[in-house]
Formats: structure tokens, C-alpha cells, sequence
């Protein structure tokens, strides 16, 4: 009879066990991407960095796969475009330059912050906004070429949303053009981005939540049916007369800056990034997420570290209001090592 009991509580303590262990690992596979982001944000607010991090509400409702959709910038593939690779330097370089502050009164692109959604396009987005820019410094055009036209038309650049090459779509304005389109609900050009940003609220009833990965849209070769710009798909192509790489030089990608406009560049991201909020950014802790292309429009030093100006495509509710700095003449995650650009052609 003792017996009996002994062995009855010995097995009720077992399925207690296993029931707790099972619910622990349920909870920590069900634990919000966003309860991992505020660990590392408050270990980078309590290391002694040059950045501040917080709560980005982009990720509030994602995932892990939801983040890695945006890292979308091939670096370990090579693509089979190769760009000359320029590398000028000017003399008396300024210790700041800021593109917008130089041609941002006639250029309102170069305020802009667009929202790639969950689609591994930043290598086209990087691309269209700072030819977007480049046009209108160039040409005194103020317009807005497509997003949607590159990440869905340009085949040797990748694999649309699953990420593609910076070089190649550079590659691809100048054989092939662009025609223009701004933000997701905007018809007033040709081809506006056809995927709504996605939730930055935990509900939404407007938008989908911020994970998984969507597909890439069809190319379509003519302007959006909805779409009130009079000139024609074939007539608004705008190309670039030249494509080129930047040297792995801190001089040389100023000097094209200050020169030319705002360029793609290319890093790697890791999750500490995903909470940047101000100051300039360095890498601190967390895993590597994957390849990220922005637009660089320009640099400056903060409290003695210099750093480069940047414009993401996260929405402008992310980071300092769409932007950060990051460490200046380190290659800090790849940022000097990835420049491309192109110049519109007359
Ligand atoms: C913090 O970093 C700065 C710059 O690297 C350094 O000068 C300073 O000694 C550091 N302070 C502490 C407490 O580690
Ligand atoms: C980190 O520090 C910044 C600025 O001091 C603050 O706004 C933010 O809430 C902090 N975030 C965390 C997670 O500690
Ligand atoms: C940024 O997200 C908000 C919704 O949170 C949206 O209304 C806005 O249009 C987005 N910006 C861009 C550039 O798509
Ligand atoms: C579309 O964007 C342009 C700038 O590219 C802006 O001037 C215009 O007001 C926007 N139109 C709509 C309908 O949002
Ligand atoms: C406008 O038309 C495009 C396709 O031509 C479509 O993807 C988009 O949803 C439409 N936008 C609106 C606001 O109706």
C-alpha cells in the first residue's frame, strides 16, 4: 500500500515536470521578437557607446522572419554586374556636408523617407531615392523614380523582394531607365510601391503585421491604371549616362557626395540596429541579420566621432526620424565597402 502511494506521487511529480518543461519551451518559442530587442536595447543604453537605443514601433509586431525580410542586400552572392571603381579625392574635404541642407530647398526628394514594407527591396530603394535625387541636382528636375519599376523589372538585378545587387540595379537605370513612381498611394506618378507599409501597431486594421515575407509584385510595363501622370510608360523611362563603384575610401566617397549627390551603400545588419534611436551608431551586441542597402547623403562628428548621414527605408517612425548616423572611416559593418552610384544622362 506504501508502496503503491510512493509510486503514484513519484509519477504525478513527473507529469508535472514534463507539463511545466513543455509550457516553458512553448513560452519561449511564443516570446515576442520584441521582448529579445528591449534586452538588447537596454544593454546598449547601459554600455558605454555612442548611440541610444529604444523601441522602434516597427517591430512591436514582428517576428524574427519579418525583420530578416528587410535585410535584403546580397553581399556574399556576387552579382554579374562589375562597375568601374572611381576613386577622386578632393582637397579641404568640409569636417560636415549634408545633401539636403545643400540641395534639399529645390529638391524636395532629398527629405523623403520611403517604407520598403516587408520586402527584401532596400537594394532598390537605396538605388531609386538617391537617383531620384541625383536627377534633380543634376537636371533641376524635382521627380521621383519608381521603386516599384526596379524591384519588379529588373531581373539581372535579383530576386525582387528575396534581395538583390546594388551595383546591377545601378546597372540597370543606365541601360534600361526608370519611370517615375513615389509611395504606396500616391498616383501622381507613373508607378507608385504597390505594398502598403505594413502594421507598426500591435493592431491594425489597415495595414498587415510586420512578419513574414510578401511576394514580389508582376513587372508591369506601363504606368498604374489609377495612375493621373499623362506621359507614357515608354516615353518615361529616364537613364543614367554612367554607372560606377566607389573606392573603399573615407575621401573618395566624400568627395562623390559633395560632388554629385547622395549614393547607395551597402552593410551589415545585426539586431542591435533594429533599436538605433539617436546618436551615432556602431555595432554593440546581437546577431548578424543579414545585408542592408540605404542612401548616404552625406557626414558630419558628434562629440568628436565622426560619422555618415543615412536615409533607411523603414518608414519614417523608425530610428531619428528615418535616419541614422553610423561611425565614419572604419568601415564599421561594411558601410565604406559597398558605394555605388550612377549619373543621369542629359
Ligand atoms: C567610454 O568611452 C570613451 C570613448 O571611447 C572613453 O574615453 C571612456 O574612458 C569610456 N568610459 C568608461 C567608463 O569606460
Ligand atoms: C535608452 O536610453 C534612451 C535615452 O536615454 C531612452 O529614451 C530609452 O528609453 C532607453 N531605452 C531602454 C530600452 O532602456
Ligand atoms: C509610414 O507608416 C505609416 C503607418 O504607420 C503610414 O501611414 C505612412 O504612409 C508610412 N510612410 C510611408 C513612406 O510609406
Ligand atoms: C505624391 O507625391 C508627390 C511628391 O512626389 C507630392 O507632391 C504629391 O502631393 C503626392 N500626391 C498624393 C496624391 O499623395
Ligand atoms: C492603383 O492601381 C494599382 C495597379 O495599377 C494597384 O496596385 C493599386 O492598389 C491601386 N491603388 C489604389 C489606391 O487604388
Amino acid at each position: 500500500m506504501k508502496h503503491t502511494a510512493l509510486i503514484l506521487s513519484a509519477s504525478f511529480l513527473l507529469i508535472a515536470l514534463t507539463g511545466f518543461a513543455t509550457y516553458e519551451i512553448f513560452r519561449f518559442k511564443h516570446q515576442k521578437y520584441h521582448d529579445r530587442l528591449k534586452q538588447i536595447a537596454e544593454k546598449v543604453n547601459n554600455s558605454n557607446t555612442t548611440w541610444k537605443a529604444g523601441e522602434n514601433i516597427k517591430w512591436i509586431n514582428s517576428d524574427i522572419a519579418g525583420v530578416k525580410a528587410h535585410m535584403g542586400t546580397l553581399l556574399n552572392q556576387k552579382s554579374g554586374v562589375k562597375l568601374e571603381k572611381v576613386n577622386r579625392q578632393a582637397n579641404n574635404l568640409p569636417s560636415e556636408f549634408d545633401s539636403r541642407v545643400q540641395w534639399g530647398d529645390k529638391c524636395s526628394s532629398l527629405w523623403e523617407v520611403r517604407d520598403q514594407s516587408n520586402c527584401g527591396s532596400c537594394w532598390a530603394f537605396g538605388a531609386a531615392e538617391s537617383l531620384s535625387d541625383r536627377h534633380c541636382i543634376h537636371l533641376g528636375q524635382d521627380i521621383r523614380l519608381s521603386t516599384q519599376n526596379l524591384v519588379t523589372c529588373c531581373d539581372e538585378c535579383g530576386f525582387g523582394c528575396d534581395g538583390g545587387w546594388p551595383e546591377a540595379a545601378m546597372d540597370y537605370y543606365v541601360n534600361n531607365g526608370l519611370v517615375t513612381g513615389d509611395l504606396y498611394g500616391n498616383n501622381s506618378w507613373c508607378q507608385a510601391y504597390s505594398l502598403a507599409p505594413c502594421a507598426h501597431h500591435v493592431t491594425s486594421d489597415v495595414y498587415p503585421p510586420c512578419t513574414g515575407e510578401l511576394p514580389t509584385p508582376p513587372c508591369v510595363k506601363s504606368c498604374d491604371s489609377n495612375s493621373t501622370y499623362t506621359i507614357p510608360y515608354p516615353k518615361d523611362l529616364h537613364k543614367g549616362s554612367k554607372a560606377y563603384s566607389i573606392d573603399q575610401n573615407e575621401q573618395a566617397i566624400m568627395t562623390e557626395i559633395q560632388t554629385n549627390g547622395p549614393i547607395e551603400v551597402a552593410f551589415t545588419v545585426y539586431e542591435d540596429f533594429l533599436t538605433y534611436k539617436s546618436g551615432v551608431y556602431q555595432h554593440v551586441t546581437g546577431s548578424e541579420l543579414g545585408g542592408h542597402a540605404v542612401k548616404m547623403v552625406g557626414w558630419g562628428v558628434e562629440n568628436g566621432t565622426p560619422y555618415w548621414i543615412i536615409v533607411n527605408s523603414w518608414n519614417e517612425s523608425w530610428g531619428d526620424k528615418g535616419t541614422f548616423k553610423i561611425l565614419r572611416g572604419q568601415n564599421e559593418c561594411g558601410i565604406e565597402s559597398e558605394c555605388v552610384t550612377a549619373l543621369p544622362a542629359y
